[in-house]
């Protein structure tokens, strides 16, 4: 019996090396002892774009309403109302028809990640997992008592499908994406894309279902496209999870959703699956205010523009200085290789020039650095000749 106040998972889940908390704690140090202003934070992907106007305008149109049933407990996939406009915003999104029936409203892109392991893993399952990764998938799948299987994406980020064949067993349950990628910013090719629906259709059976999860909250903060590509519309079994936490900078209202289109079979029983979910982890869904506040503002956006002066500023002086670095395509991160190899050595040489950045083993790639660049401009002019001297001194 264990004499531990708390589950043994949850206290060695704890005790594992979490880098976005290391460094966040270094840098509370640092900003203790030189001041806030002097110590230049790329450690934290918090969106700092202003949200677009529409959402403020929809903040107080609906924050007006006096109907009395506004603020009571609601059907567990959400307010149908919300749910009809969001299926409609899907659908463009997306380039396929997706009926209301197919949106159920979450806290989150990461509630919606843990209502979906929950509803698809059994016990042991395996969901493949493409690194460099948001390291919380490995805690939303185990909660789900499914085993994450990490398989590398290559030298530019881009799937590489022989390693993912090479990893799939009978046990394989899923594969969950991520594109635009924290941390590497890569988009997946149109290409790329399409070959993933190809290797999944091979696999999947009626009788051992193959999902494909696409964790989407980047989807539109992209730099060089019109459009994210995505294997969703060439490959049936496909679950869309995603959230408003970057498109409208509202991280902290907890504003997600989740996407089964028309054509996932049985996909009744997956929708009922979600649904009871969602409130039996008690995440029940989106909060209601913002429910009927995305309602009004589903498709608005916050000024990208804003995002990519700051990728432009800083990759343009990263690459000029002598980093190995692919431009980031979407997402807030720039994710160079670390000069010297080793990803924490830099990152510590980083922090002699008052500089905090993560560490690429904390997403599962060392040899590079997370840099997040949602950050306000003054942060990285002032921080470029710390990002020179460190490479001039590794
Ligand atoms: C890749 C990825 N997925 C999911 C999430 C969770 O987003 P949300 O705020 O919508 O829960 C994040 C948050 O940073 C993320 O980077």
């Amino acid at each position: 019996m264990s004499t531990l106040p708390i589950a043994q998972k949850v206290a060695a889940d704890m005790k594992s090396a979490s880098w976005i908390r290391e460094m966040f704690e270094k840098g509370r140090r640092l900003k203790a002892e030189l001041g806030e202003e002097n110590v230049h934070d790329f450690s934290l992907g918090n969106p700092n774009g202003a949200p677009p106007a529409a959402f403020f305008a929809a903040l107080e149109a609906v924050a007006a309403e006096r109907a009395p049933a506004l603020h009571r407990y609601m059907p567990n996939a959400g307010f149908e109302s919300t749910r009809r406009a969001l299926a409609r915003f899907a659908s463009s999104e997306y380039r396929m028809e997706i009926g209301a029936e197919g949106i159920i409203m979450t806290t989150g892109a990461a509630g919606g990640l843990n209502v979906v392991m929950r509803a698809i893993c059994n016990p042991g399952d395996e969901v493949i997992v493409l690194g460099p990764f948001f390291p919380e998938y490995r805690f939303y799948i185990e909660q789900a008592g499914g085993r994450m299987v990490l398989v590398q994406t290559d030298e530019q980020f881009q799937p590489d499908c022989d390693a993912i064949v090479a990893a799939i067993t009978e046990r394989t349950r899923a594969l969950l994406i991520n594109t635009p990628n924290n941390p590497s910013g890569a988009v997946f090719s149109a290409e790329a894309c399409r070959a993933l629906a190809d290797l999944l259709k091979r696999y999947d059976r009626d009788d051992r279902p193959l999902y494909l999860v696409t964790d989407d909250p980047y989807r539109r903060i992209l730099y060089d496209l019109d459009w994210c590509p995505t294997p969703a519309g060439d490959y049936a079994r496909t679950i869309m999870v995603s959230s408003y936490s970057k498109d409208l900078s509202i991280a902290g209202e907890r504003a997600g959703y989740i996407v089964v289109p028309p054509a996932v079979p049985q996909r009744e029983m997956l929708l009922g699956a979600l649904t009871m979910l969602n409130r039996t982890l008690g995440f029940v869904n989106m909060p209601a205010l913002m429910q009927r506040v995305v309602a009004r503002c589903a498709g608005a956006l916050c000024d990208v523009s804003f995002y990519k002066a700051n990728r432009d500023l800083l990759c343009g002086a990263l690459l000029e200085y002598g980093y190995e670095l692919e431009v980031p395509g979407g997402a807030l991160y720039a994710f160079p290789r670390s000069p010297g190899g080793d990803d924490v050595a830099f990152a510590e040489k980083l922090l002699e020039h008052q500089i905090l950045v993560v560490p690429g083993r904390g997403f599962g790639r060392p040899g590079h650095i997370r840099i997040s660049f949602c950050v306000e401009r003054a942060v990285i002019e002032r921080a470029l000749p710390g990002f020179r001297a460190a490479i001039e001194e590794a």
